[in-house]
């Protein structure tokens, strides 16, 4: 019977890291997936984390199932980290929080219980988006529309393009919108811009869907959540899917949670039932032990100070790398001028080179990007650098 399924196309970014993997130039540089590398090209594991972990293997005397939406511990640390101390949502008790299987199954559940609200709903998604939020997200059922988002003339948002394709949502519409660091494109929206979207979906009856898969990498934890939290202290409700997976390091731990804030704390209860209730229709529960281990660091304000410190040297090293890119390549005799990628933020920006030359830089020189140009600042170090900027010098030199 299996024999007739089609073979799909491999995911794009998926399928990358294992065509960069079975590469076998010793030059090959992966700028695919985003995963954090140090000047090495190693993902570490964080010293806190590590700490954490070392403790939580001592003090682990069962693997029996914990609650199936996360510790309470964890799901107030988590609150107050993305929410921050005292924010409004927390102090109301306006906010269902459960653990979910990293950004993904928070993105996934989330959709799933919009969908059961509303399947009339629509969600916004940003043109480009990560190429995974539709099939994710649409795989509950849920129609899309896609808001303009990117001025690749200029490279950097197209707010009044995005506000324009809005106008058209209705009312119960959600708006997908990237919490910091912009995935693909490093473009955030300002402090202005969100206070903006705000009141804008406030006026037409939307419900923003923020993704926050990597809070800290932009400029501080405080920094990157401004949308959130504005939007969470100034809106009815909100959904929210968070990720674990960057700024603690936690990839394959899979940890993330979702979170839905709501008018009144009475419909807390019910939304967390709903939450817990696709979970269990599509995995039962999370691991335990990404979550044991923010839980571990978040409550131990020496290992926290750590973690943020940490995050900080992570963050500093993509900053450092997008300066030395963007120099790297003038340097290279390149005329074109890529100025704007050392004021985008996060892993990633688009280089801005045409599908020919990104195809051209894989064949011909072994450097991994998605077709859209996209590039994970991370991959780039100072041993790889003269060889990427000479690279692409030489590609757009044709
Ligand atoms: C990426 O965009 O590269 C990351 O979010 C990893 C993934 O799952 O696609």
């Amino acid at each position: 019977m299996f024999e007739k399924l089609p073979t799909l196309q491999a995911d794009p970014i998926l399928g990358l890291v294992a065509q960069c993997r079975a590469d076998t130039n010793p030059n090959k540089i992966d700028l695919g997936v985003g995963v954090f590398k140090d000047q090495n090209g190693l993902t570490p594991v964080l010293k806190a984390v590590k700490e954490a972990e070392i403790r939580y293997l001592q003090e682990e005397n069962s693997k029996a199932y914990l609650p199936a939406g996360g510790t309470e511990r964890f799901i107030s640390l988590v609150n107050e980290l993305l929410f921050g101390q005292n924010h409004p949502v927390i102090k109301d008790n306006r906010v269902a929080t459960i653990q979910a299987t990293g950004g993904c199954g928070a993105l996934r559940v989330a959709a799933q219980v919009i969908q059961r609200a509303n399947p009339n709903s629509k969600i916004w998604v940003s043109d480009p988006s990560w190429p995974n939020h539709v099939p994710l997200l649409g795989s509950s059922g849920l129609e899309f529309r896609q808001y303009p988002y990117y001025d690749a003339s200029k490279n950097e948002v197209d707010f009044d393009a995005m506000m324009a394709a809005l106008e058209d949502a209705s009312t119960g519409d959600f708006v997908l919108i990237h919490g910091s660091c912009h995935n693909p494109t490093g473009a955030d929206l300002s402090q202005q811009q969100w206070q903006i979207v705000t009141e804008f979906v406030q006026n037409r009856g939307l419900i923003p869907f923020i993704d926050m898969a990597y809070l800290g990498f932009g400029e501080s934890i405080d920094a990157d959540a401004f949308g959130l939290r504005y939007m969470a202290e100034n809106l009815p409700e909100l959904v929210l899917a968070n990720s674990f997976s960057k700024n603690f390091g936690l990839y394959r731990e899979r940890t993330g949670t979702v979170s839905i804030v709501v008018k009144d704390p009475a419909q807390v209860s019910l939304v967390t039932n709903q939450l817990l209730n696709v979970a269990r229709e599509i995995y039962s529960m999370p691991p335990a032990h990404g979550a044991a281990l923010v839980e571990t660091v978040l409550a131990d304000p020496i290992l926290k100070d750590l973690w943020i410190e940490e995050l900080a040297q992570m963050r500093g090293r993509i900053i450092e790398m997008r300066h030395a890119l963007v120099d790297g390549i003038q340097k290279a005799g390149c005329d074109a001028n890529f100025d704007f990628i050392k004021k985008q933020n996060g892993m990633f920006s688009f280089l801005g080179v045409n599908e020919n030359q990104v195809e051209e830089l894989k064949t011909a020189y072994s450097i991994y990007m998605t077709k859209s140009s996209r590039i994970s600042i991370a991959g780039i170090n100072n041993n790889n650098l003269p060889y990427l900027c000479e690279s692409i010098a030489k590609v757009l030199a044709k």
